[in-house]
């Protein structure tokens, strides 16, 4: 990747203290920190670090990313795809909802990414953009016409580029002209697994649903998902090592790990520093700077917000959280999918988990050439539909006047057993797990603070399947999964439904079986959204020197994955702040 050069390094117009120059890492002198500089960006997901590349390519523009988490490019669970999960159990913020009332007291785990790359070091690497018409909303909610599908689609591009398998075994329909240049490699498993091709072309029968791409704008129909994922050696392809490493190194930009933000500071209503917890030798330094944005997802920026100040008076007053800025909306419209979980059985051919031979093998041919087992995450298959008419006759005008480019229901699996971490008497038993998840929920979850200590977790409210007409969905999706894992051309792969079981039958019994197997699919938005929390230009309302850029400024979510959403949408927000800011 070609790193990109500067200007000659005169300081301009934003252009504040010498000491911030040239060389030194910042940490190595604590004077430093005294010193204003432009931009204090907090948290290193794809948001943060879009932001800081985008940032530092304007010389003048100095700018500091501080990431709680620790740097984590050079571990194999980092950088191996088929032992993702690992990775999902080192580097993270170890949340979960308060128990959900709705699924009869289990508490969904809403774990998020600690690590430079934020959740792209510790996620399934799925790669889609999905449905249109979500960034068209976007735009109109916002009031932000470079969110709209026709303008966003050029940072999709500018974002990624593709780069195709060398050897690959398959054929299906990728539009290779939605990637750029840009950063971020994308590209496809090289071997289809046993399931894949059944699996999608059983829902593809039974709903005529086409062959899509899910990156040009369509998100109806079934597709084998690209990765973010690198061709030539089929490890992880991800925030830290595309956007991370351009910036690297460039005099104006220094990257903080181990920095673990407590508070913005304000004068006034101006917010001019960021405080922080040098973890690795448990020191509060404080930050001052021109502009403080705030990049540290869904579940932590509006935490931060909170605890600084920023959010319902009400609730910060009864934790006595000095008031700066009244903002009801801070921590609501948590949108999140979510997903119920089926365990059809142990096929053949997915044996990774408890045959030594078949995982020695897989091993090998890893080492050999990024082939097999764990060059993959194990699960691109994805088909999408509409709710049929008699189960949205009784539901509610959100889901039947949803436009009608978004699906309501995906579908999927993985080669990873999803109900390990549910300890409600589910079965422990498969390597194979099936998934039913709503696209576009209508209830909306929270996120508030359980404590003033920045340190203590926030209270997250899941409120998943909360309406009768969601209820509905997931009961239809969750049956025809099980339908499609017993289509003649899945008998061989699913050769006995471990659970909920063949007795579970009736409504009840599988309404039971989709409370104990819930799951969130990790895709939580809209707790900061543009349009309520934050003004079209990515500042928080009301106040001056503070932006929100990230997952948590989305207002509503994509119909499928949404890291390719999240980079795109920070591509813009840099492509705004820059042109706001005249750097
Ligand atoms: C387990 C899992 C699986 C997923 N699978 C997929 C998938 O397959 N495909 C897909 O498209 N999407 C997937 N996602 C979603 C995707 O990764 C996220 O939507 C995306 O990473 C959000 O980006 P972000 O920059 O808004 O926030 P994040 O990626 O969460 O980054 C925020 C960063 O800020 C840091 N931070 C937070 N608070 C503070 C603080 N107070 N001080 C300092 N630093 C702080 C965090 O440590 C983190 O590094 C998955 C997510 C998870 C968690
Ligand atoms: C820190 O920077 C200041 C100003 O450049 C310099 O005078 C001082 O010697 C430095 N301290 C250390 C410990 O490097
Ligand atoms: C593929 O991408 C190109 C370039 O962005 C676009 O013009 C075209 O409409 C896309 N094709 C399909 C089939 O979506
Ligand atoms: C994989 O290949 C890329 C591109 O050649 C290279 O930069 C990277 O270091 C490789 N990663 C590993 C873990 O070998
Ligand atoms: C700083 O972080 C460490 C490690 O997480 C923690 O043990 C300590 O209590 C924190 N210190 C302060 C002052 O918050
Ligand atoms: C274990 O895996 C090997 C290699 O794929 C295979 O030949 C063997 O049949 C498997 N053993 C069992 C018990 O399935
Ligand atoms: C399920 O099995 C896995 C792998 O054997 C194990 O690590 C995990 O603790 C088990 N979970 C439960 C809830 O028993
Ligand atoms: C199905 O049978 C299992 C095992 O006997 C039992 O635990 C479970 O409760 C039954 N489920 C239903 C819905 O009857």
């Amino acid at each position: 990747m070609v790193r990109h050069a500067f200007a000659s390094g005169i300081c301009l117009s934003l252009g504040l203290i010498s000491t911030f120059a040239s060389g030194a890492p910042l940490e190595s002198n604590e004077s430093d920190f005294n010193n204003v500089v432009d931009y204090v960006i907090v948290g290193a997901g794809p948001a943060g670090l879009v932001l800081a590349e985008e940032l530092t390519r304007q010389s003048r523009a100095r700018v500091v990313l501080l990431e709680a988490g620790a740097s984590g490019d050079t571990n194999p669970s980092v950088q191996t795809p088929g032992i993702f999960f690992e990775a999902t159990y080192q580097y993270n913020w170890p949340y979960y909802s308060a128990p959900d009332p709705n699924l009869g007291g289990i508490a969904p785990n809403l774990v998020q990414g600690r690590m430079v790359g934020g959740g792209t070091g510790i996620n399934a690497m799925l790669y889609s953009r999905g449905s249109a018409s979500v960034f068209d909303e976007w735009a109109r909610v916002s009031g932000n016409q470079g969110l709209a599908w026709n303008s966003i689609y050029e940072a999709f591009k500018a974002t990624t580029h593709w780069t195709d398998e060398a050897r690959i075994h398959y054929s299906q329909p990728i539009n290779t002209s939605a990637f750029g240049k840009g950063p971020l490699e994308i590209s496809r498993q090289r071997e289809l697994f046993p399931i894949d091709t059944p699996f999608l072309s059983t829902f593809a029968d039974k709903f005529k649903l086409p062959e899509i791409d899910l990156v040009s704008g369509g998100g109806i129909g079934v597709s084998q998902a690209v990765e973010s994922i690198i061709a030539s050696n089929h490890t992880r392809s991800y925030a830290h090592n595309s956007f991370g490493y351009e910036a690297a190194g460039r005099s104006n930009y220094r990257l903080i790990t181990n920095a673990w933000v407590s508070k913005i500071g304000f004068h006034g209503t101006t917010a001019d520093s960021v405080t922080y917890n040098d973890t690795t030798t448990d020191t509060m330094r404080t930050l001052h700077a021109k502009e403080i944005i705030i990049a540290a997802g869904a579940i932590k920026a509006p935490q931060l917000l909170l605890l600084s100040g920023v959010g319902p008076t009400d609730a910060l007053r009864a934790l006595g959280i000095p008031m700066v800025k009244d903002i009801a909306a801070v921590g609501q419209s948590l949108i999140d999918h979510h997903m119920a979980i089926m365990d059809p059985g142990e096929p053949s051919g997915y044996q990774y988990d408890y045959n030594a031979t078949f995982r020695s093998e897989a091993t090998a041919a890893y080492a050999r050439d990024g082939s097999g087992w764990l060059g993959t995450q194990g699960g691109d298959p994805f088909a999408a539909t509409r709710l049929p008419d008699s189960v949205l006759s009784a539901s509610s005008s959100y889901l039947r006047n949803l436009p009608r480019d978004r699906a309501h229901v995906a579908w999927g699996y993985s080669n990873q057993a999803m109900l390990v971490d549910n300890s409600q008497g589910v079965p422990n038993v498969s390597t194979v797990s099936g998934y039913a998840a709503l696209v576009q929920p209508e209830s909306r979850g929270s996120v508030s603070l359980s404590s003033a200590d920045y340190r203590a977790a926030p209270l997250i409210r899941s409120n998943y399947w909360g309406t009768p007409a969601e209820r509905a969905a997931i009961l239809w999706a969750y049956r025809q999964l099980r339908e499609t894992f017993k289509a003649p051309a899945m008998a061989r792969l699913a050769p006995r439904e471990l659970f909920p079981g063949a007795n579970a039958t009736s409504d009840a019994d599988l309404w039971s079986a989709i409370q104990r197997s819930s799951s969130s699919w990790h895709h939580p938005v809209g707790t900061t959204a543009l349009g309520t929390v934050l003004d079209a230009n990515w500042r928080v309302k009301g106040l001056k020197g503070l932006r929100v850029v990230g997952s948590s400024a989305a207002p509503q979510i994509p119909t499928c994955p949404i890291q390719a959403a999240i980079y795109a949408l920070a591509y813009v927000a840099a492509a705004d702040i820059k042109r706001a800011d005249r750097i």
